[in-house]
């Protein structure tokens, strides 16, 4: 029997402990041994659960119990994550996460201390929360070269996005009822700004490229200032909107990382990726495209990757290697917010003589966006945008949007 530890009960460590006692019979057939939660550290007190006798406030009862051998980690945030994942695995206890600000910020490091123990450290959970991309990567798709990986990697975004799109629903009241479903970060900027998709994404990047790449050396931006006006542009031009976490190498072998809203055309798979589904394409040269598509946010599809990498762990006592990724430098990273795509723009107080910057354009017509003009540019990149966007306000006029178009 191994014994088990939760640090965390929120969201996911509930999710957790719901899953190993109600699938007991189960997991202990696919783990070849049963898993018993011995402890769960939290600071709140949580009477009247089959299981209430499991909690603890303190640390030490889990690090320094030699009987437990596998920690998942599930509280969330940096610290005091960080020195608690570090003490467990310098300990010799395997380590599990759904914690992706600790993987994209320590990931490198703390899969050496892991190596250096003989232990594993996996975090499935961090990325598309009940979607399984992380191990098919490094295990089933090993035999590949990987030239890029896009994806939808947060759920209240794109959830926010598909009730302004199908629904127009305002962003706020999208954001409220995305925070009651469970599905948002404990402080929803995280989402909104895009923080949550660029950790996945360096996780993903690190995974795909073998160096680990750094919030922030990735180029992100949020949703933040997406109107219903430019879902009805994107609509007119045969698009939706989508929150895109994106990584690609450039020709000198960096890896060009970007978080950011994107206009996707409708025969792009990731267009009909809806309300708080994921999906994360990833292209190798062998295979060719590959979409991993599914839940990726709330409790028990969190708590299922977590619980699985439990398994994973007691089924190889000795340490898990993989993943693994050698430690990088901002020198790994190309500047992905420069890169050329061709613009969606929509301003206000100019005509259509006034774009000769833009070069040849696609001028967008919408019911009621009466002075206003939004049309899709050639492939430009980030500098002749910089100048192009100036003449408009030099021509007197306003720039009221301006998102990329995926041409991936
Ligand atoms: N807030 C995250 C999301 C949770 O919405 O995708 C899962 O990482």
């Amino acid at each position: 029997m191994a014994k088990v530890a939760i640090m965390g009960h929120g969201v996911v460590g509930s999710g957790a402990a719901e899953l190993l006692i109600d699938h007991a019979a189960t997991i202990e057939k696919r783990a070849n041994e049963q898993l018993e939660v011995k402890r769960i550290l939290d600071l709140r007190s949580f009477p009247g659960l089959s299981y209430s006798d499991k909690f603890t406030t303190n640390f030490e009862d889990i690090v320094s119990d030699p009987e437990i051998t596998i920690v998942a980690e599930v509280m969330g945030g940096l610290h005091p994550a960080y020195e608690f994942v570090s003490r467990c695995l310098a300990a010799g206890k395997s380590v599990v996460t759904s914690n992706k600000e600790l993987v994209a910020m320590k990931g490198a490091e703390l899969l050496a201390l892991a190596k250096a123990h003989g232990v594993s450290f996996l975090f499935e959970a961090s990325v598309g929360g009940g979607i399984p991309v992380l191990h098919p990567m490094t295990q089933c798709l090993a035999a590949n070269s990987f030239s890029q990986i896009s994806g939808i990697l947060n759920g209240t975004t794109n959830f926010i996005l598909t009730k302004m799109i199908r629904e127009q629903m305002s962003f706020d009241d999208a954001l409220k009822l995305a925070q009651q479903l469970g599905y948002a970060e404990r402080n929803p900027a995280a989402d909104v700004e895009g923080l949550d998709a660029c950790r996945k994404i360096c996780i993903l990047a690190s995974i795909a490229f073998g160096k680990h790449i750094y919030p922030d050396s990735v180029h992100t931006e949020g949703i933040t200032k997406i109107t219903l006006a430019d879902v009805d542009y994107a609509a007119d031009y045969g698009c939706v909107i989508k929150l895109l976490g994106h990584a690609e190498q450039t020709a000198d072998g960096r890896t060009a990382a970007l978080v950011a809203p994107f206009l996707v055309r409708r025969d792009n798979p990731l267009s009909v990726v809806d309300d708080v589904f994921n999906a994360i394409m990833v292209t190798g040269d062998a295979t060719g495209d590959v979409l991993f598509y599914g839940k990726g946010a709330g409790k028990l599809p969190t708590a299922s990757a977590v619980v699985s990498d439990m398994i994973e762990c007691a089924k190889h006592p000795g340490g898990m290697i993989y993943p693994a990724w050698e430690d990088g430098t901002a020198a790994d990273a190309a500047d992905a917010g420069k890169q050329a795509f061709p613009r969606y723009v929509r301003c206000a107080g100019v005509s259509a003589d006034d774009l000769k910057a833009f070069g040849d354009v696609t001028v967008l017509h919408r019911d009621g966006g009466a002075g206003e003009l939004a049309f899709v540019t050639a492939s430009m990149d980030g500098d002749t945008l910089e100048t192009a966007l100036a003449s408009v306000v030099a021509a007197g006029g306003h720039v009221l949007g301006c998102i990329r178009v995926a041409a991936f």
